[in-house]
């Protein structure tokens, strides 16, 4: 075997050892399943097995008590990043507060800036025919951004300016706890989840934030440029209404 390979199988458990220490002290989220085997030099299939049991426990989402008021208050006039300067309102995420599905999408546009409202332009136009397409009002649901500031001739916003605004949408996420949520289109999906994965690789298949199922799809305003992706954006929604149906209390 080679050194490499036998190196990491010690590190590996070490880690165990270390793990199970946890796992006696009552530690959440480790579990026990072969944590007393050591691992041995089978490696194809035992470290499949093992990395299954290294494998991060899923992050659960903390639910909050914070109220939306609270949340824009602390925003303020906020100055916080340079997508301030050109804005003319800050848009909040706007719906229902209690909804089992949230639209996450990139950032204000000129319309949405003007009117101090998210997705209110063409895109959201057909943001509203989308969300009616799947059998639920634009007010069921609740639609935000992870940038509230319309950047500077609509470019995207750099991923600084995003991680700047992001903490305040994850803490509305948290005080709503959305079974569901859609994020639309690349910028969104990248930025809302961590990956670099494109929206063409990802889209129609569910993602996970912190135990909420994240459906990515296209952005309506790319439907607009290119109205034969309405297909699959249709296939996208029709697994989220599914999964929403089948999972009615
Ligand atoms: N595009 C977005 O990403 N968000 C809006 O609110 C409007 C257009
Ligand atoms: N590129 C994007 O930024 N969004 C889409 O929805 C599709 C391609």
């Amino acid at each position: 075997m080679k050194a490499a390979t036998q190196e990491l199988l010690d590190l590996l458990n070490d880690t165990k050892k270390q793990l199970e220490h946890l796992r006696v002290l009552g530690v959440e989220g480790v579990r026990a399943v072969t944590l007393n085997e050591p691992v041995t030099s089978h490696t194809a299939e035992v470290s499949s097995s093992l990395f299954g049991d290294l494998a991060p426990a899923p992050v659960a989402l903390t639910p909050s008590t914070e109220t939306f008021e609270q949340i824009h208050c602390e925003i303020g006039d906020c100055t916080r990043c340079p997508l301030h300067q050109e804005r003319t309102h800050v848009v909040h995420t706007e719906g229902n507060r209690k909804a089992r599905l949230m639209f996450v999408g990139e950032a204000p546009g000129a319309d949405e800036d003007a009117q101090a409202r998210p997705f209110v332009g063409r895109a959201g136009q057909l943001l509203t025919k989308i969300i009616e397409a799947i059998g639920l009002k634009r007010e069921e649901v609740l639609i935000g951004n992870v940038n509230r500031c319309r950047p500077p001739g609509n470019r995207a916003p750099t991923a600084e300016e995003a991680s700047m605004c992001k903490p305040f949408l994850l803490r509305e996420i948290a005080v709503v706890q959305p079974e569901v949520i859609v994020v639309l289109g690349n910028t969104a999906m990248k930025n809302l989840l961590d990956t670099r994965e494109g929206i063409t690789r990802l889209r129609g298949r569910f993602q996970d934030y912190k135990g909420i199922k994240v459906m990515p799809t296209f952005h309506p305003a790319y439907l607009l440029r290119d109205p034969s992706k309405k297909r699959e954006t249709w296939e996208d929604l029709k697994k989220v209404r599914d999964y929403l149906d089948s999972h009615k209390q």
